[in-house]
């Protein structure tokens, strides 16, 4: 039975994930596969593939060890992980766009389409800004093209998505790239096996 589960972030993270842990040492030939829950080719490790904003959830419940996973998605749930390390993949930027030709704020109440409410309402909370936040799951950049929302808060890695919807950057919120997270007991419990794993990945980005 492996010794640590590892929960990975489905998505944009997966592959740089896996080949950032594979120069660490941890490979494993069924990559390929569609199997959500892989073991490494040392019967050590366990790796769990989850959609990303389920990262924060199998970690904090202990059911992975630690996992990797974007700042964007720590911000939004403010789980209650260790985040030791962070990583050099995933870099994207979290910001508010609009239309091209309406980036000047009115004064009134902005509505706001996201798949980030907290990080959304954050931000605008401390300009003053009264918004209404419009949750959505994924495309978000339709919103404001439908006149379902004034703006956006969302992530830009490219700015493909942007520029070919017909939206502008207006405002900087922060800059998010891939974590790797800890489960607070784990930490105590798999403390050589962690800091032996921490170790490796450092070696790899510090190289
Ligand atoms: C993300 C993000 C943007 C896009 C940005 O969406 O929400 O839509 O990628 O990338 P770009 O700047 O390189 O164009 P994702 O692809 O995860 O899909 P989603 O819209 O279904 O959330």
């Amino acid at each position: 039975m492996a010794q640590l589960t590892i929960a990975i972030a489905k998505g944009r993270l997966q592959a740089d994930a896996l080949a950032l842990l594979g120069r660490a040492g941890l490979r494993t030939s069924d990559a390929a596969s569609r199997r959500l829950s892989i073991d490494d080719d040392s019967g050590v490790y366990k790796f769990i593939f989850v959609k990303p904003a389920d990262v924060p959830v199998y970690v904090e419940h202990g059911i992975a060890d630690c996992g990797i996973v974007g700042r964007d998605i720590l911000l939004e749930t403010e789980a209650d992980l260790l985040q030791p390390l962070t990583l050099p993949i995933g870099c994207c930027r979290i910001v508010v766009a609009a239309p091209a030709n309406e980036v000047g704020r009115g004064f009134g109440m902005l509505r706001v389409a996201t798949k980030y409410p907290r990080i959304a309402a954050n931000h605008f909370g401390t300009q003053g800004q009264p918004v209404e936040i419009i949750e959505l799951s994924g495309s978000v950049e339709l919103a404001p093209v439908l006149g379902l929302a004034d703006c956006i808060v969302d992530l830009v890695e490219t700015g493909t998505t942007l520029r070919d919807n017909g939206l502008q950057i207006v405002e900087l919120i922060t800059e998010s790239s891939g974590r790797f997270v800890v489960n607070r007991a784990s930490y105590q419990l798999k403390a050589r096996i962690l800091a032996n794993l921490i170790e490796a990945i450092k070696g790899v980005i510090e190289a």
